[in-house]
């Protein structure tokens, strides 16, 4: 396992002792040390032009009418995730996911141009289709029997539908009682063996680490390197979408960090390749109640720390960040800023999105919030072009939609409202919401 064997040109090599492993670990962590591995692709030998048709020349009538990896959004940029054939690849397909533009969005966050980015247009509903489709894949590569993770209900449910098409079990750890009742029927529905456990996120997640270790079941956390490879493809997508031309923000929610983290990479890689020649400034959006990462932040990354989560946004209810490393150095490397937004911004922002039409779940809705904030506080400029990462679907926290319709707790004027089968009670109503 020391040496470096492998067909696919990648290096995986842990980032604290530098320990190498052959790409078909099935270790998601250092088993000398415990650090994260980190993966460092064969770099292409193609000019960036080349590699930028090479990408282009993938999204065609002729790719649509292929494979469902030659249709993925995430196996388009495989030289730069994990090059290997489509016989070995499993993918829904994931990915291509719209740029949108709404001028109620803009309006709202304060800059002229304000693109989303809506992750949730992903098969299951988020961004973790994206590097769910590698860990997968990986896990089918290196034999793994069982495949793990711990989740706030996204991970959970990818995991599930990616793991039921390889034909491998998939073990879920949750908080009971915790995550939105879409996700965890999500989960279930697509057959995982989920385990609601009596804690938090970070208690689900020090649990399967542990049963990962002793039980050799294959981790799929973000801890997992090849989650952080296939997340890439976000970036680079988005990069393909702007002609390679880069906006001045990226903005995204942040809970664990591996979006962070992975967003960090592929900017990394992104320069170095010469596909792009300015980088953007990450803007890592945590909810105030579960903002470790901001605190850190603020005191220059001197130290780490760890607070007991609470937020409404609970896809981002994590108090003890496990990619806090990576993430250090993407913000560090795009001169990134890391904010917090309360729950009542948070659900602010959410309704305008949802009002515009585009709708998304609470914790995507801080990436927009964040990006108000920080318009607020002058560190972006009304004229600066910002792209904000939507990474859920609107429908999978449903609950949110019905509870709470405005940021203040006050039913919404749309409230709907139970009437007998007659037209009469329909005129009534059309009187009253004309009156108003
Ligand atoms: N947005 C959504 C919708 C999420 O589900 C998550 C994380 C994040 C943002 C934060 O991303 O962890 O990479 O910083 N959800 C994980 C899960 C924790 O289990 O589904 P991150």
């Amino acid at each position: 396992m020391s040496n470096n064997i492998n067909n696919t040109g990648i290096t995986i090599a842990c980032s604290s002792c530098a320990q190498k492993f052959s790409d078909l670990t099935p270790l998601a962590t250092c088993s000398k040390c415990g650090g994260l591995l980190d993966i460092t692709p064969a770099m292409p030998a193609l000019c960036s032009e080349e590699l930028q048709n090479l990408f282009d020349s993938r999204v065609s009538i002729a790719a649509m009418r292929g494979s469902a990896a030659g249709r993925s959004g995430v196996w388009r940029f495989r030289e730069l995730v994990l090059p290997i054939s489509d016989a070995d690849i499993v993918s829904h397909p994931e990915g291509n996911t719209p740029l949108l533009e709404r001028p109620a969005i803009s309006k709202f966050a304060g800059v002229k141009n304000l693109l989303m980015k809506h992750e949730g247009f992903n098969p299951t509903g988020s961004f973790k289709d994206r590097g769910m489709t590698v860990a997968v894949t990986q896990a089918k590569r290196c034999g793994a029997t069982a495949i793990a993770c711990a989740s706030t209900g996204n991970t959970s449910s990818s995991l599930a539908a990616y793991g039921a098409q390889a034909g491998i079990p998939a073990l879920v750890m949750v908080p009971a009682g915790r995550i939105s009742m879409g996700k965890l029927a999500q989960t279930v529905a697509y057959g995982a063996r989920t385990l609601l456990v009596r804690g938090d996120f970070d208690d689900c997640l020090r649990l399967v680490r542990e049963s990962s270790e002793k039980l050799g079941v294959y981790l799929a956390n973000s801890l997992n390197p090849f989650r952080i490879e296939g997340q890439k493809t976000i970036m680079f997508e988005l990069l393909q979408q702007l002609a390679w031309q880069s906006p001045d923000w990226v903005a995204l929610p942040a809970g664990n960090l591996g979006n962070t983290s992975a967003f960090g990479k592929a900017l990394r890689e992104a320069q170095a390749l010469g596909l792009i020649t300015r980088i953007p400034r990450l803007l890592s959006v945590q909810a105030s109640g579960a903002a470790p990462f901001a605190h850190d932040f603020a005191d220059n990354f001197a130290k780490r720390t760890s607070v007991r989560a609470e937020t409404i946004a609970t896809a981002i209810r994590i108090g003890d960040p496990a990619s806090w490393d990576r993430a250090v150095s993407a913000i560090r490397f795009t001169n990134g800023v890391v904010t917090s937004v309360s729950d009542e911004q948070i659900m602010q922002a959410k309704q305008v999105i949802d009002a515009s039409g585009v709708g998304c779940e609470p914790a995507s809705a801080a990436s927009v919030a964040g990006v108000r904030e920080l318009v607020g506080r002058g560190i972006i400029a009304p004229h600066e072009r910002v792209v904000a990462m939507l990474t859920g679907h609107i429908l999978k926290d449903p609950e949110k939609l019905l509870n709470t319709n405005d940021a203040h707790g006050h039913a919404a004027a749309n409230a709907p409202i139970e009437i007998d089968a007659t037209l009469s009670a329909v005129e009534r109503v059309l009187q009253t919401a004309t009156k108003a």
